[in-house]
């Protein structure tokens, strides 16, 4: 899968891009990640990216010009490819999102900074409007990180097996169980008897409860579009009835 990245502050991916299950994705070559300087196509004696709204008011906002030329000055993919804008005004990102992006050859991340872009740009040249989350970031950087993160993961390989993905929350829409490693006792606090007993059957069925648990009482917004078996009902039913704060 390949992410073109079109930004005025590429400097800001160097780390994100070498670390952890995304660095060695991209070192096995599974993911591709380009970035693209919007300013090496702004013109002019000052490679101005931003000017003046029309109509007055506050702040500056990015010229079409070098954002198109930016654009145009990408390879893409004859099929599979999207133009994704990163801004607070797009469609609400989750993991269900993250699966469809995944599906995809190739995505072209585009990071407004000011103000916000030119409308025509949008228009002409966005799929899709991308939020992650309700509240305002300097710039789409942050925004692209956390889509090339995410969607990066999902890539075939990249977590070294299909079951990898399988458990982490939200992949059947519930929260993680808790999860504990050496020593046995940490400050006076014992790891939980049934992870030691050996039973994988129990073990399965108390981090099950647990899920449920952490979901009901974090997130009982997700219960509703989560994928619940027989068991999983019944769980619930008993928490419903015996909340874990009574
Ligand atoms: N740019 C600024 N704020 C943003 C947000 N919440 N999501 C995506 N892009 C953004």
């Amino acid at each position: 899968m390949r992410f073109d990245i079109l930004t005025l502050f590429p400097d800001l991916f160097s780390s994100f891009l070498r670390s952890g299950v995304l660095g060695r994705a991209i070192g096995k070559g599974l993911v591709e990640v380009r970035l693209t300087d919007i300013r090496d196509h702004a013109g002019g004696p000052h490679r101005a990216t931003d000017d003046r709204p029309y109509g007055g008011g506050d702040g500056m906002i990015m010229k079409p010009g070098p954002l198109s030329r930016a654009l145009k000055s990408v390879e893409r993919s004859e099929e599979g490819c999207k133009v994704v804008f990163l801004t607070p005004q797009g469609e609400l990102y989750d993991q269900s999102v993250a699966w469809e992006l995944s599906r995809l050859k190739q995505l072209i991340l585009v990071c407004g900074r000011y103000e916000g872009v030119d409308e025509r740009i949008r228009e002409s040249y966005v799929d899709l409007e991308i939020s992650i989350g309700d509240y305002v970031l300097s710039g789409g950087e942050l925004a692209a990180m956390v889509i090339v993160d995410t969607v990066g993961r999902l890539v075939p390989g990249v977590l070294g097996g299909e079951l990898s993905n399988r458990n982490d929350s939200f992949e059947d829409g519930l929260l993680e169980h808790p999860h504990y490693t050496r020593p046995r006792v940490f400050e006076g606090k014992e790891v939980p008897e049934v992870l030691l007993s050996g039973n994988h059957e129990k073990i399965r069925h108390w981090r099950r409860l647990q899920s449920l648990k952490r979901t009901f009482e974090r997130r009982p917004d997700l219960l509703k579009k989560a994928r619940l078996g027989e068991e999983d009902k019944a769980l619930l039913a008993g928490l419903k009835e015996h909340p874990p704060h009574d």
